[in-house]
């Protein structure tokens, strides 16, 4: 029921009213473009978390997980790329003074695909020739645009010289390549086969926003997956398909919202010879935006860039041998690279509902897939000064506790209570009451049907089991 453009609005509002997501250090006047994850963001950012490891490593004989170092030698990302080429056009509104990303504006006037490839030396003449405005001033005076590399640097150790800098990591992926060798090494692993890790990655964009979407400090959940390299078109259609499947079925994003989109050549990654993004319709609808359509995952082939590069650069042999054939070779990788928040921003956005009630009224509901919900399931007392009530009531909560993330409610009425669980998108209430004393059942409410019904306390967790 939400309109488009202030959907968001809503889903930020929410997400602050109800513990989700909270602005950065808020009692010191925040810091720009820095969330914290309350109580039930954290909750649902595990639970994405758990399910995308289950999907892709625990339910896999050919994954393995890492959890690699933040800070890395500096000549990895030297190996890698990130020094000569991980930036992004800068570009100075001459009237406000405000500093923009070029690419991004004429991106969202012309579109992804005109503005692909673009030079550098370009995007000044195309931004006046599109009359594209500041967003900040809404004048047309652009300086030339300038490179801005992306890495956040900092200094190890207590001398700041230049021998002690080190960047913060932009990717996560590059701790699974100087790991590759390790991993050969010490784990019984056969190509094809591929690690996995989760963690924080760090750009300093230029132009962060639309709340979680695109932050400074950020999480992602990465593959690279190791293939022979006459084998990596199959590969690269099972992990689209294995993507899809994580979104769809794992998550519950409605199909409608998603889609595969290729890079044409200009666009790929200095590293990539072919990648698709996993794209979100999200509800952005800025300025004249053309689209709203945003990444939320990369796949990419990657080649043998990164293995080669790093032998290069280290010295170190990192080739792979065939147990079989004896063969020696680098193998090829496959990169789903996943951003966390991104997914958890569309988990948000996708959840949300307004529903219009008989009464007129209208309650909000955050439809989570029962799996990944925030809580679970919460029990009530009917009444909060009925000890009978509440001893019944605290002994099935107890127990429920154990296999859901459950959670107690006993303030206000039964109906507040439902409209609170529904806002924090719980699909099961359990109210105790006078009947229960009686006939040892309990009432289930759904959150979706808003339908109640009885069920026997002995089979309540079978009963809910089949339905997360
Ligand atoms: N290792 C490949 C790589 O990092 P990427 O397309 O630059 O590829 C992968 O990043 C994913 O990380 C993106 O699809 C996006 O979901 C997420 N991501 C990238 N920059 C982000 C930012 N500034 N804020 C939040 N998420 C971001």
């Amino acid at each position: 029921m939400a309109e488009k453009n202030d959907l968001m609005e809503k889903v930020v509002s929410l997400c602050k009213r109800r513990g989700f997501v909270f602005p950065g250090s808020e009692i010191y006047g925040g810091l720009a473009n820095t969330w914290d994850y309350g109580p039930y963001g954290a909750e649902l950012k595990k639970n994405v978390k758990n399910a995308w490891w289950k999907h892709f490593v625990d339910d896999r004989d050919d994954m393995v997980g890492l959890d690699a170092a933040i800070l890395m030698n500096p000549k990895t990302w030297e190996a890698s790329g990130h020094v000569n080429s991980f930036s992004d056009p800068l570009i100075d509104c001459k009237k406000c003074k405000t500093r923009h990303r070029g690419d991004k504006l004429l991106e969202e006037k012309i579109g992804v695909e005109k503005t692909a490839g673009i030079e550098l030396k370009e995007i000044h003449n195309a931004l006046e020739k599109e009359q594209v405005p500041c967003p900040d001033c809404g004048k047309i005076d652009w300086a030339e645009a300038k490179t801005f590399n992306l890495m956040f640097k900092t200094h190890q150790g207590v001398v700041e010289e230049s021998t002690t800098e080190v960047y913060l990591r932009p990717e996560t992926a590059q701790g699974i390549f100087v790991n590759f060798k390790n991993i050969l090494d010490s784990c019984r692993v056969k190509v094809p086969f591929g690690i996995a890790q989760i963690g924080k990655a760090f750009r300093n964009e230029i132009t962060p926003g639309n709340f979680i979407f695109r932050t400074r400090e950020f999480e992602q959940m990465e593959i690279e997956y190791f293939c022979k390299p006459d084998t990596k078109k199959e590969v690269f259609e099972e992990w689209k398909d294995l993507s899809k499947q994580f979104f769809t079925e794992v998550l519950g994003i409605k199909t409608d919202n998603l889609r595969f989109r290729e890079h044409d050549e200009k666009e790929l990654s200095h590293y990539s010879s072919m990648t698709f993004d996993v794209e979100y319709r999200f509800p952005f609808g800025k300025r004249d935006a053309v689209e709203t359509w945003g990444e939320l995952q990369g796949l990419a082939d990657r080649g043998d860039f990164d293995l080669s590069q790093h032998e290069k650069f280290s010295g170190k042999d990192l080739k792979y041998q065939d147990p079989h054939t004896n063969e020696r070779y680098l193998p090829h990788v496959i990169e789903p690279s996943f951003g966390c928040d991104r997914t958890l921003l569309t988990v948000l956005i996708d959840a949300f509902d307004e529903e219009k009630l008989e009464d007129d009224s209208v309650r909000t509901v955050m439809r989570f897939k029962p799996s990944i919900a925030p809580i679970q399931v919460a029990v009530f007392p009917l009444l909060k000064n009925k000890e009978e009530l509440v001893g019944k009531a605290r002994e099935i909560y107890k127990d429920i506790k154990k296999s859901f993330r459950s959670e107690w409610d006993d303030s206000g009425n039964v109906g507040k209570r439902y409209r609170r669980q529904d806002e924090i998108g719980t699909p099961y209430c359990i109210t105790v009451d006078f009947d229960t004393l009686e006939d040892e059942s309990v009432t289930v409410r759904d959150r979706d049907s808003m339908e109640q019904e009885r069920v026997k306390i002995g089979e309540l967790k079978e009963y809910l089991m089949a339905k997360m």
